[in-house]
């Protein structure tokens, strides 16, 4: 099945209220390329201002608590997150898996808890260098599937990233065959967990996309839009990869 393409910028812990003047080019090129869905997942901070700046354009957050509410310190809820204005919320980034040291079991929770709340949950998965080196990394991808997809979604409420580890912020993409036999397997996946449903959720790929390298990524076979970190920070570099998806789309 072709699935509309969603081409998300990751902003990462970047990005300041200056930088949201790129948001302006960011929105006119998602109007011009109406063929594709696009958003931007800016810092917490940022995304009431992002929304106010920008209403036409789709923002989303990176991470959100399971809970609604609670005596959490520094965390954030999805109820707060909607009502900022955010449509989508980011879950499981290899970064927090590593750095916050979130489960599995953790990032199911939370994307309960963004899609209870009306938004979609984008849950990224990916495997490590290593694991790649020992032939893992289809086993390790389908693993991290089993433990944070929830099983009720649809691809209205979901959204799955691929993005392998090695290739975050390296410059180094996969092979487009690595690429195809890895989405494949997620599709696969996909529909042993949520049957039917599982065809219709879109599988992003990340880690170093960039306007040279979009579009041969993006005309892969179930590679339905791009999750991208670095080249989403300017308009500069985001519009020709928004530009790419919609020749693919
Ligand atoms: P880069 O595009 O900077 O490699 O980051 C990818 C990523 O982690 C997006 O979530």
């Amino acid at each position: 099945m072709v699935l509309r393409k969603l081409v998300a910028g990751n902003w990462k812990m970047n990005g300041s209220l200056a930088a949201l003047g790129e948001l302006a080019a960011i929105r006119e090129a998602a109007d011009r390329n109406a063929s594709v869905d696009v958003a931007i997942c800016p810092p917490f901070t940022l995304i009431a201002a992002a929304v106010a700046s920008q209403p036409g354009l789709t923002i989303g957050a990176q991470d959100c608590h399971a809970d609604d509410k609670g005596a959490h310190t520094g965390c954030i809820s999805a109820v707060m997150l909607r009502e900022a204005g955010a449509k989508m919320v980011i879950v499981g980034h290899s970064e927090r898996r590593a750095d916050q040291h979130e489960t599995d079991a953790e990032v199911h929770a939370k994307a309960e808890a963004a899609i209870r709340n009306g938004q979609i949950a984008i849950v990224c998965v990916g495997e490590t260098e290593a694991e790649r080196d020992a032939g893992r990394a289809v086993a390790i991808v389908e693993g991290q599937l089993d433990g944070s997809i929830p099983r009720a979604a649809d691809g209205a409420q979901l959204v799955v990233a691929y993005e392998p580890v090695w290739a975050i912020g390296t410059g180094r993409t996969p092979s487009v065959a690595d690429v195809a036999e890895m989405h494949a397997a997620i599709r696969t996946k996909l529909v042993s967990l949520l049957g039917s449903a599982g065809t219709g959720v879109r599988i992003l790929y990340g880690g170093s996309v960039k306007p040279d390298n979009a579009r041969e990524l993006l005309s892969v076979a179930d590679v339905d839009g791009a999750l991208v970190g670095g080249a989403s920070l300017t308009a500069a570099q985001f519009v020709p990869i928004i530009e790419g998806a919609a020749a693919c789309a």
